[in-house]
């Protein structure tokens, strides 16, 4: 929270990302289950320091995103380059001290390397952080005069011995705050773009020798998004890094370079997660349990040591410990709750429906809007007939109770404690507890007609 000593980081997030070919604003595209800009902020905040947000383009939106996080957001009128953009945080911050200024679409700068710059900077008037990358494209480059004194020049102004240079500026900076006051004011407008440039701060400071450049040496960490190749690429950088934690605090990754899991996703120590495994939002997996390769599961809370089996897919779903199995190829929807001992085979769907303890529900059913209790089990092929065209109807099937294959419950409907239920039985009316329902056409056989009825056919 803001107190009167706090430093603060000034985070530029205004502009609207032309490259990315978006409706969505560049730093509200979501990286690992998150907007970039929250990445950045987390980091921000990781080393101690305020976030000032500035927005402009989708600032409601941006907004919204960082609700209840603490930061503190400034407005740019119009988005008039990054010198701009920083002149409009300023009225947020204090007269004097430090702050530190970041792009929002480098998500994967570390608060240890904001922390190594800042004390890097001491009391100069201004410092930039830079890397030497094998491929600086579109980055401004770190020009030394015959001084050394530095300054940073944009690529699409370069001149071709400029575009050689191979350090860059990552877009993190240190700056003495009464110093920038005065400084920002000067700064050029460049016509073609008519945008001020922050970068333009660097000569300004090292003309009275009071720039500072740290290069820095982790590539991965400054890389900046301005396209979805870009994006994809951070993408990667931050999945290792999730993915590398986890691992190294006890999960199994069978592939991790094909596994999946937001930042937001909670592992314990022991569970293990298998190759092409999508893992996302709140979802979490407790000591013991296996997900198998190509699962699906959004919001979703796996008990210890349940096996969700091969290309389940889950949303809003909870398998409290002890669940035997689920799937493979089932699919749990948002309301979905299974208990202990319960098990779900392939090709079973349920949604709304709660499985008491040791429940089983093995093949190809759908189970919506449903109670099934304990150790009642649910032949191949039962169907909840939950909607009738106009609303849905709730399902009670009895514990202890034995729902023959290919049943349809017509809802609402309840089956008592320890019924029975034939096969291929509609069900209507509620089953009375320990009763016998069928409820399907007799069967009719007539012996020898089977021939009878082959020679007719031949004769034509
Ligand atoms: C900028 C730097 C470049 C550096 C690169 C690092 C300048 C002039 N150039 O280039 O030297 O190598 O970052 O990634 O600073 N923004 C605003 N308001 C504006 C303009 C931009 O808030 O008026 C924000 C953008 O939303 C973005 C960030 O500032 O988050 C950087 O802007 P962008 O246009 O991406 O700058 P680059 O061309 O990448
Ligand atoms: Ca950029």
């Amino acid at each position: 929270m803001r107190d009167e000593k706090s430093e603060f980081a000034i985070i530029l997030a205004a502009g609207r990302g032309t490259r990315m070919k978006s409706s969505l604003a560049k730093v509200l595209h979501p990286i690992c289950g998150q907007p970039m800009v929250c990445h950045v902020v987390a980091a921000a905040q990781a080393a101690g320091l305020q976030p000032v947000v500035v927005v402009h383009h989708q600032e409601s939106e941006v907004r919204a995103a960082l609700a209840g996080t603490g930061v503190l957001f400034a407005r740019q009128e119009q988005t008039r380059g990054t010198g701009d953009a920083v002149q409009a945080a300023l009225s947020v911050l204090p007269d004097s001290g430090t702050v530190v200024v970041m792009a929002g679409d480098a998500p994967l700068i570390r608060s240890q390397t904001m922390e190594g710059l800042r004390a890097a900077h001491g009391q100069g008037a201004a410092t930039v952080l830079t890397a030497r990358i094998a491929d600086p494209a579109r980055y401004g480059r770190l020009v030394r005069d015959a001084d050394g004194r530095p300054s940073i020049v944009e690529a699409t102004e370069a001149t071709p011995e400029q575009l050689a240079i191979d350090e860059i500026n990552t877009g993190l900076y240190a700056f003495d705050i009464a110093w920038l006051r005065q400084a920002l004011p000067s700064l050029p407008v460049h016509e073609d773009k008519g945008e001020v440039y922050l970068t333009d701060t660097i000569a300004l400071a090292g003309a009275s020798d009071r720039a500072g450049v740290v290069v820095h040496s982790d590539v991965d960490e400054v890389l900046g998004v301005n396209d979805r190749w870009d994006l994809a690429q951070a993408r990667r950088v931050l999945q290792d890094r999730i993915i590398q934690a986890h691992a190294r605090s006890g999960v199994t990754f069978i592939d991790p370079a094909t596994a999946v899991v937001d930042a937001s996703v909670t592992l314990e120590p022991d569970c293990e997660i298998g190759p092409g495994a999508v893992l996302q939002g709140s979802t979490s997996v407790a000591a013991g349990a296996v997900v198998e390769a190509y699962c699906v599961l959004r919001n979703t809370t796996i008990g210890a040591g349940v096996c969700v089996r091969a290309h389940t897919v889950c949303e809003d779903a909870r398998a409290e410990d002890g669940v035997r199995y689920i799937g493979p190829m089932a699919r749990l929807r948002p309301g979905t709750v299974l208990k202990a001992g319960a098990r779900v085979g392939n090709f079973v769907e349920i949604k709304n429906a709660t499985l008491e303890p040791g429940a089983t529900v093995g093949h190809l059913s759908y189970i919506g809007d449903a109670t099934v209790g304990a150790d009642a089990n649910v032949g191949a092929g039962t169907i909840t007939c939950n909607y009738d065209g106009f609303a849905k109807h709730h399902t009670t099937i009895g514990p202890g109770s034995f729902i023959g294959s290919n049943a349809a419950l017509v809802a609402p409907v309840t089956v008592g404690d320890g019924a029975i239920v034939g096969a291929g039985s509609v069900i209507v009316r509620d089953v009375p507890d320990d009763a016998v329902s069928v409820a399907r056409g007799d069967q009719v056989d007539r012996p020898g007609a089977a021939e009878r009825v082959r020679q007719r056919k031949k004769q034509g």
